[in-house]
């Protein structure tokens, strides 16, 4: 069975307050939630520890949004798996489109990322996906097997989340169709030989569409950004029908 994960990628927002507000007001939302959806906050560094206090005994995991590829060392503004386990993270981000775009993350800083949380104990979030100019030129396919291919060398495949984040649907509104996002996944799933692998949709997921696009059958979870930052739509995004 294929683990339905549902993760919250807060990116840069919200300070230790706002995340305790947050929580009170999501915890108790997603009680009835059914057991077997495993519900993962990707939070900012400075929220963790107080995520992971008000997390005790509850079903939420704690995540991280990036994750280096040493232990330690001259790196600044970096951070180890090590760092993050220590503060009962379980799962990080790795390769998110923003990160590409903005820091100069490349397939080959991917693969030594997703190297780098698996053997520190942690499940990388892989995100694949291409621009609008991509999709437009019919190149979908192709990058996100080149995507997979390179970053996926030397990675085991037992301890790994994939997201499928086509970048023109990331904080636009702008859905991808349900059944085009199935296809994609199913590609995905087909390349990466390994049946048993989860891969989420990511790309403006919200309470409106999250019913329809878990009802896509290669779909094991969302990767959700703005949705995430309020309790009550993000937990109807974890109570999907
Ligand atoms: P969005 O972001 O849900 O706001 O589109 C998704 C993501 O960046 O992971």
């Amino acid at each position: 069975m294929r683990k339905v994960i549902i993760a919250g990628n807060w990116k840069m927002y919200k300070t230790q307050g706002e995340a305790a507000e947050f929580l009170m007001e999501f915890m108790p939302q997603i009680d009835d939630a059914p057991e077997d959806r495993e519900v993962v906050l990707c939070v900012p560094f400075t929220d963790l520890t107080i995520v992971n206090k008000s997390l005790h005994g509850n079903r939420i995991r704690l995540g991280a949004q990036n994750v280096h590829w040493e232990e330690c060392g001259a790196y600044t503004g970096e951070i180890s798996a090590s760092m993050l386990t220590e503060m009962g993270v379980r799962y990080a981000i790795v390769g998110h489109s923003e990160r590409r775009q903005f820091f100069g993350e490349t397939d080959e800083t991917v693969n030594l990322r997703l190297k780098a949380a698996q053997a520190g104990g942690l499940i990388p979030i892989l995100c694949v996906g291409e621009t609008n100019q991509q999709r437009d030129a019919g190149e979908t396919e192709r990058v996100i097997i080149s995507q997979l291919e390179h970053g996926l060398v030397g990675v085991d495949l037992d301890r790994l989340v994939i997201a499928y984040e086509p970048i023109w649907a990331i904080g636009t509104g702008e859905t991808c169709e349900t059944t085009e996002a199935n296809r994609v996944i199913g590609i995905i799933r087909d390349r990466s030989k390994s049946p048993q692998i989860s891969i989420q949709y990511g790309g403006s997921v919200k309470p409106s569409n999250i019913d329809e696009i878990m009802a896509q059958p290669h779909i094991d979870g969302v990767l959700v950004g703005g949705a995430s930052l309020a309790a009550a739509d993000f937990a109807r995004i974890v109570n999907y029908q």
